[in-house]
């Protein structure tokens, strides 16, 4: 049956700038140097703003920059400064797995991010290690710190994985090592998505996500942020937050305002299909109002609330690569 709800408006837009990373999480990407778009199709920079005044003539406010991993863009903090000297962009977020943040930290501050999302899913440099197949603990921790100092609204991204070499073990102490830096911890379920689906024998519920937590929580109720994605938050001891993102127990399609802007300049309107509007030759033409209506035309083919159009096979063909979670 189709659904009767009305769709909300779009608001908030997640921007990857490249599909490149210097990780290879399991259950993003199969490898370090796979796949990557040749560089004639990738957007230069510059178009970066061009995208966003599109985005915002249509009533878009929340613009958050992902990837690949946004910082080894070589001109990250370029884009992300003319982006936020864009008329009605009233947020600027970056998700970012922290290699190179203890450097880039001050001057993505300094352009205009107000809120960043760190990606860790191990304290244990070996599991690290092994978890994002070749990272470097110490860097994202030195990347955390320089993080807090810098002044962000700041929260950590964990997703748990089950079985051998999981992180079950590890989540209070993760909790407990945002707060030591001013950042709200965030647990993700593993999501059936793109290389998640092959690996969907390691989801943790959501139920036995907050077992873990349990002893740290002040008490039994969730809360979402207005405006602010699909993430629900307890109340912790002492006054602190701890948050859940439980995209394989519930979907979010209910009231979703968000799509996705890949790196070769194609609209997705969900993160779960492979429907997408190509805005590639209106952004190359500076061409506000067209990329206004690759908006509009990708909003309508967008799934409903009951994830019309999504399918099991639909979401784990989906390049989270490619997508930025
Ligand atoms: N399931 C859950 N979360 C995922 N992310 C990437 N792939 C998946 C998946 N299959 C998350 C990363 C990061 C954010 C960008 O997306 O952990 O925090």
């Amino acid at each position: 049956m189709l659904s009767t709800a009305p769709r909300a408006e779009p608001r908030a837009a997640r921007l990857s700038i490249t599909d490149r990373c210097d990780l290879a999480c399991v259950y993003c990407r199969p490898h370090r140097r796979d796949g990557h778009l040749p560089a004639e199709r990738r957007l230069a920079a510059a178009y970066w703003s061009t995208v966003v005044r599109g985005l915002t003539a249509r009533g878009v406010r929340r613009i958050r920059i992902t990837g690949g991993e946004p910082l080894v863009h070589p001109d990250v903090i370029e884009i992300t400064r003319a982006i936020a000297s864009v008329d009605g962009v009233e947020d600027l977020a970056i998700t970012t797995n922290g290699t190179q943040l203890a450097a880039l930290a001050g001057p993505l501050r300094e352009a205009g991010v107000r809120r960043l999302n760190l990606s860790i899913d191990s304290l244990d440099p070996h599991r690290f290690f092994r978890i994002t197949r070749g990272g470097r603990l110490s860097e994202v921790l030195a990347g955390l710190e320089a993080a807090r100092r810098a002044g962000f609204e700041l929260k950590t991204n964990t997703v748990v994985l089950g079985g051998e070499d999981g992180n079950e073990d590890e989540l209070a102490a993760i909790a407990e090592l945002a707060w030591a830096h001013e950042a709200t911890p965030r647990f993700l379920e593993l999501m059936s998505v793109g290389e998640g689906a092959r690996i969907r024998g390691r989801i943790v519920p959501y139920a036995r996500v907050r077992q873990h937590l349990a002893h740290l929580l002040a008490d039994d109720e969730v809360a979402r942020d207005a405006d602010r994605g699909p993430a629900v938050y307890a109340r912790a001891r002492g006054g602190r937050r701890l948050g859940f993102i439980t995209g394989t127990s519930d979907t979010f399609c209910s009231g979703c305002d968000r799509l996705r802007v890949s790196s070769d300049g194609q609209l997705r309107p969900c993160l779960a299909t492979q429907d997408s509007v190509d805005i590639s030759q209106a952004i190359r033409d500076g061409d506000v109002d067209a990329i206004g209506e690759g908006l509009s035309a990708a909003w309508a083919v967008k799934p409903g609330d009951d994830w019309g159009g999504c399918t099991e096979a639909s979401a784990a063909s989906v390049d989270m690569r490619a997508t930025g979670g």
